[in-house]
């Protein structure tokens, strides 16, 4: 059996630099409540992400919770995507707001502001929006925002896949009143676990950073918070892979070219790249004509020992467990669902992995080339 090729690979810092930086902290014995290292990390990615404000906190999923709860849309009604992976509805779940699942764009798999104007003239007391930049692709920021400032609703964007796209001149996380990004060892940027937020005015980030740290000062208490605190030992993590961050993505653009040569002339569908993104080239999601070749291409490539992944499955809107007066009809995220795969995608992976890879796509596809897509089938998109 040859090597296995997963879906990402964690990328590591520069060990030297880490048990330095380790040795530091734990000669202070300050290793986590808004350490040195935490307040560096902050800075430095205010600086990268050209931000006014970034809170960082132990994961992605805190960040968007404390994003929902500091907007005040704790409880209330949430128009959010179905396309996208299952932590963005948690976070609403968690904090007992109503979601109101609004499907996506067929080209660029992010939330359709056509069918949220849509929602809002039928429900006009959503109070805020969550769309997701899916892949680390950008979703119609202006026409969200056009939508948002009509009626009034908060924007929040999870761009937890979103480090380092740059959209219209400037990071696609500075989008929205408040935006999210996740620093788990499968992104581009990490810190082992880690995720922050990104705010617009001193108001709001200091609400945040209260909101992270239990919501008190000392003795007194001001507000409900929650323990999203980054350790130190997260923000060294964070301090040592952010100089090679520009390298792993321009690797992965590489890897992009390389993909799309191999496998130029099959039948696959790819989102699109919106006009003025500069993409961070997070994942490889290619969409097959229908579920039955994504089982295929799924099952000739793990059996060649190579794991791509199908994010995002399933839509969101079909969760078992969601109360069913929610379970709006989704129709284009749940066929996209059906038929996408995400093919290995990270900074180590060499050409020949994408060759053994699109090597193993080609004989799927071409064993079963005469039967033909059997849905209603637009070839090409985005990626090119
Ligand atoms: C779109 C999206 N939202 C939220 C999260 C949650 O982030 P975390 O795993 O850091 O909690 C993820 C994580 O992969 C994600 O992809």
């Amino acid at each position: 059996m040859k090597n296995p090729i997963h879906v990402t690979k964690t990328r590591l810092p520069e060990p030297e630099y880490f048990s330095r930086r380790c040795k530091d902290v734990f000669q202070s014995a300050w290793i986590t409540n808004n350490g040195q290292c935490v307040q560096e990390l902050e800075l430095s990615l205010a600086e990268y992400f050209g931000v006014p404000h970034v809170s960082v906190c132990n994961n992605g999923t805190t960040a968007l919770m404390l994003a929902i709860q500091c907007a005040g849309l704790a409880g209330k009604k949430i128009a959010v995507t179905p396309y996208t992976y299952v932590a963005t509805l948690s976070a609403l779940l968690w904090l007992h707001c109503t979601p109101v699942f609004v499907d996506i764009d067929p080209d660029t798999l992010c939330l359709s502001p056509e069918i949220l104007k849509r929602c809002f003239q039928k429900e006009p007391n959503i109070a805020g929006v969550l769309p997701v930049h899916i892949y680390g692709l950008a979703c119609d920021t202006e026409s969200l925002d056009a939508i948002c400032r009509e009626y009034g609703a908060v924007l929040i964007y999870d761009a937890a896949q979103a480090f380092g796209s740059r959209y219209q001149g400037k990071s696609l996380l500075d989008y929205g009143e408040y935006s999210i990004c996740s620093f788990h060892a499968t992104k581009i940027f990490h810190t082992a676990e880690g995720g922050c937020i990104i705010s617009h005015s001193p108001e709001a980030h200091k609400a945040l950073s209260l909101a992270r740290a239990f919501g008190h000062v000392n003795d007194t208490h001001y507000c409900l918070g929650i323990n999203g605190k980054m350790s130190e030992l997260h923000a060294i993590m964070g301090l040592s892979l952010l100089p090679g961050t520009h390298a792993e993505m321009a690797r992965r653009k590489e890897l992009c070219a390389v993909y799309r040569t191999a496998m130029n002339g099959l039948p696959l569908k790819y989102p699109t790249i919106r006009k003025g993104l500069d993409w961070n080239s997070a994942y490889y999601p290619v969409i097959l004509p229908d579920a039955a070749y994504r089982a295929r291409v799924e099952e000739a490539l793990t059996s060649q020992n190579i794991n791509p992944r199908r994010y995002f499955y399933p839509a969101l809107n079909t969760l078992p467990y969601l109360d069913p007066a929610w379970r709006t009809d989704c129709p284009v995220a749940e066929d996209v669902a059906q038929r996408v795969l995400c093919l290995p995608m990270y900074g180590e992976l060499s050409d020949e992995d994408v060759l053994r890879t699109t090597q193993g796509i080609h004989t799927a596809l071409s064993s079963d080339a005469k039967k033909g897509p059997t849905s209603s089938w637009r070839e090409g998109g985005g990626f090119r």
